[in-house]
């Protein structure tokens, strides 16, 4: 296909004429055959990136490239022909572009000033021509997005978790324990991506949440929120084997049924103080008395709690008898 321009010969070079034509990307593709073109191509700012042809036409003297969607002498980055041997340079070259012989346009250490449309001519013999274009995608290092939690310690089926994140990438994936977040019926996740919603929470989605942000050519995870999800503690039961006894002769054992793993104990609603008659067993949950003194009556309680809840069992009271009145032996 010729280029219209391409056979008025003004100007120094054959090429100057068509320089000033503007680009009409659909006027010159034919749109069934394959077509001359530049890969498109992404890269990392600071990378070297080559930009490649396709399809190129056969018989081939030079190459012209652009930088922009107009071929004005402006975005000119270079010429080179291997008929003529010229390799010029244009006001486009920056001092980081190489047009090699195969067609190929390296430019090294590329910014998102580079990014953009590209067009490269091919100069075939008879001053007949072939135009490609294409683009680059230039990035910038996806930065470190930001997670936040609305609370990060909440109760089983009664809380909801909203977690924000904060990122100006536009790909959003969300993490969970590492992987992937599978989500459930219960979570939601806002049209954008950047916010997930669960709600009511549940034991199972207690762990480390993550969201990982992404560019086509890096990515970034935030640092975790780690959510703790506790039951609401039930009320735990307090049992003696014997609640009258007798001062000095007998000895008591109250046991706290509980599921929970922190277990206090209370006397007359205060925190119990141990005396020398008194042991806890070593999980907390037996108290025993031996031998029980006049003191030791009054009210016990098991107090449960977890990080955001406690409950306190029913009082038990102690009945103590003094040895005199429930000997009969003693009396006579
Ligand atoms: C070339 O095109 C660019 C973009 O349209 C324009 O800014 C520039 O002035 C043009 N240069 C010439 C010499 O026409
Ligand atoms: C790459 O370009 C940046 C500016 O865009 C410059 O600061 C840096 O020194 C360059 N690096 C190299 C290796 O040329
Ligand atoms: C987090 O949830 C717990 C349990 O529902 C609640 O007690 C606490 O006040 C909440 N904290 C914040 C900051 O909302
Ligand atoms: C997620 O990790 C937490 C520890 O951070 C662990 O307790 C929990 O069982 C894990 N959950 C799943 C489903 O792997
Ligand atoms: C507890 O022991 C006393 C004797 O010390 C006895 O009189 C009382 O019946 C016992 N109570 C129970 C519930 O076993
Ligand atoms: C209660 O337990 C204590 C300690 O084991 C024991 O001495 C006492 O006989 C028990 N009382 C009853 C009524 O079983």
């Amino acid at each position: 296909m010729e280029f219209p321009a391409a056979s008025s010969r003004r100007g120094l070079v054959p090429w100057l004429g068509f320089l000033m034509a503007v680009f009409l990307l659909t006027l010159w593709i034919p749109p069934t055959t394959a077509r001359f073109e530049i890969v498109m191509t992404s890269a990392l700012e600071g990378q070297d990136v080559i930009l490649r042809t396709q399809n190129r036409p056969p018989g081939v003297t030079g190459f012209i490239w652009y930088r922009g969607f107009v071929m004005n002498y402006t975005n000119l980055i270079a010429y080179v022909s291997w008929s003529s041997g010229k390799y010029i340079k244009g006001p486009e070259y920056t001092g980081r572009e190489t047009v090699k012989f195969d067609g190929t346009l390296t430019i090294r250490n590329v910014t998102v000033w580079d990014l953009g449309i590209y067009i490269v001519v091919a100069i075939l013999h008879h001053s007949k021509t072939e135009i490609g274009f294409g683009r680059l995608n230039v990035y910038r290092p996806a930065s470190v997005p930001t997670l936040l939690a609305s609370n990060t310690t909440v109760t089983e089926n009664e809380d909801v978790v909203v977690m924000t994140c904060y990122t100006d990438e536009i790909s959003i994936k969300w993490l969970f324990n590492a992987t992937s977040l599978r989500l459930k019926r219960r979570m939601k996740l806002s049209q954008d991506d950047k916010t997930l919603t669960i709600d009511p929470v549940r034991r199972e989605d207690a762990g480390n949440y993550q969201c990982k942000v992404s560019n086509p050519v890096s990515s970034s995870e935030s640092a975790p929120v780690e959510l703790y999800v506790n039951d609401r503690v039930s009320m735990p039961t307090l049992l003696a084997n014997n609640t009258t006894v007798t001062e000095n002769e007998d000895a008591v054992v109250i046991t706290c049924y509980t599921d929970e793993s922190s277990t206090n104990w209370l006397f007359n609603a205060m925190s119990v103080q141990l005396r020398e008659s008194m042991k806890l067993s070593q999980d907390h949950r037996t108290l025993t008395i031996d031998p029980i003194r006049r003191e030791d009556a009054g009210n016990y309680q098991c107090k449960d709690s977890n990080p955001i809840s406690s409950t306190e069992s029913a009082p038990v009271e102690l009945d103590v008898k003094d040895e005199a009145n429930v000997s009969p032996l003693h009396l006579g």
